[in-house]
């Protein structure tokens, strides 16, 4: 498995996902705010990989912050690391969570507060594998057999501590003997589908077809795609999804053309304080994101540029939200609400 992010000798190591699938590159962040950088810079992404990778960086500071001023310095690594990227909710979910234990580890002696930080954020990344599993076993059943499935973006092992969520509910339909492939969104403009999405897939054996974003109608049209299976960033309480721009496009076409639509995605990517998708803040990236291709101008120089890195789906287009407790469906209202509540429940 191809390990994303991990905790080596007090350092977060992370395969450089800006170079792939060219050059299998590590980065090594050896203070919180190189980790703030990574994610900003998108050296790692995807909503759960940036969770785990907050948490690494919230346990990196705390163990390099002097002893006599750990309070204030506490507050400056979370303020710096959560100013990183601001739809992905997994962000915050992460922070809150390192946050919460720091609380309750007061006056305790600062050896100890700094070994509980770093296994809480081990917990995180082992917990996000498990979780990625289980949402892989509750959606293969969705999953049509000696069908081709349709995904957008990267939301798979490159997105999480491993295994995925989209890619994740295809891997376990094959390993469930399901015979299907892939149809990979290319997702302009920082193609997270033709880079990372294809080589994951090729990894496994799992015959992938690359196709343009533009493309995605036509083979919702033909007959060929069983259904679609995406991630998400957040997942507001009305069942709104907000994913890589171009998911909404993908999700009315399949709709058209009576393809289910799926999302998969762990309790931690749903943010039950928002009513509805409208709130979700959507984040806007560099505009030599689409001007340029790996470094070539592909429009004249001065073009005015819209690049917003997010779309919002509404949940009418959404057929099922498949987590790591169970596949909800419309009422999402209900159905995630009782999903998240089981979580808490339990936690
Ligand atoms: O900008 P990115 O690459 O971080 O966006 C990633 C996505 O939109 C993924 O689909 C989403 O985070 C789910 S990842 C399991």
């Amino acid at each position: 498995m191809i390990e994303t992010i991990q905790w080596i000798d007090d350092a977060v190591v992370m395969i450089d996902q800006r170079r792939l699938p060219v050059e299998e590159k590590y980065v090594t962040c050896r203070t919180y705010q190189e980790v703030a950088v990574a994610i900003k810079d998108m050296v790692i992404r995807g909503a759960p990989a940036i969770g785990v990778a907050a948490a690494m960086g919230v346990a990196l500071g705390v163990l390099h912050a002097p002893e006599g001023d750990l309070d204030a310095q506490f507050s400056a690594i979370c303020g710096t690391l959560a100013q990183t990227r601001p739809t992905a909710v997994n962000l915050f979910w992460a922070i809150d969570r390192m946050k919460r234990l720091y609380g309750s580890l007061a006056g305790l002696p600062i050896a100890s507060i700094r070994r509980t930080m770093i296994e809480e954020a081990l917990r995180v990344r082992a917990e996000d594998i498990a979780i990625c599993r289980a949402i892989g076993r509750n959606g293969a059943a969705l999953v049509p057999d000696e069908r081709t499935i349709l995904t957008h973006c990267n939301a798979g092992a490159l997105a999480t501590a491993g295994y995925g969520t989209a890619l994740g509910v295809i891997r376990a339909a094959v390993e469930a003997g399901k015979r299907v492939d892939v149809f990979a969104d290319e997702t302009r403009p920082f193609l997270q589908g033709a880079r990372l999405t294809v080589w994951e897939l090729q990894q496994d054996g799992i015959p992938t077809t690359l196709i343009t974003d533009n493309m995605a109608g036509h083979f919702l049209k033909s007959g060929r795609i069983g259904c679609v299976v995406v991630g998400a960033d957040r997942i507001a309480a009305n069942g709104d999804v907000a994913n890589k721009i171009g998911t909404y496009s993908v999700a009315v076409l399949a709709r058209e053309n009576n393809v289910p639509f799926f999302v998969a995605a762990p309790i931690s990517t749903l943010d039950l304080t928002l009513a509805s998708g409208d709130l979700i803040p959507i984040e806007q990236r560099a505009a030599s994101e689409v001007t340029h291709v790996f470094g070539q101008p592909v429009a004249p120089a001065g073009a005015a540029v819209a690049n917003p890195a997010f779309d919002v789906t509404p949940a009418r287009y959404v057929s099922a939200i498949i987590t790591e407790r169970g596949v909800a469906r419309a009422p999402y209202e209900d159905s995630l609400r009782r999903f998240a509540a089981a979580i808490s429940a339990r936690s």
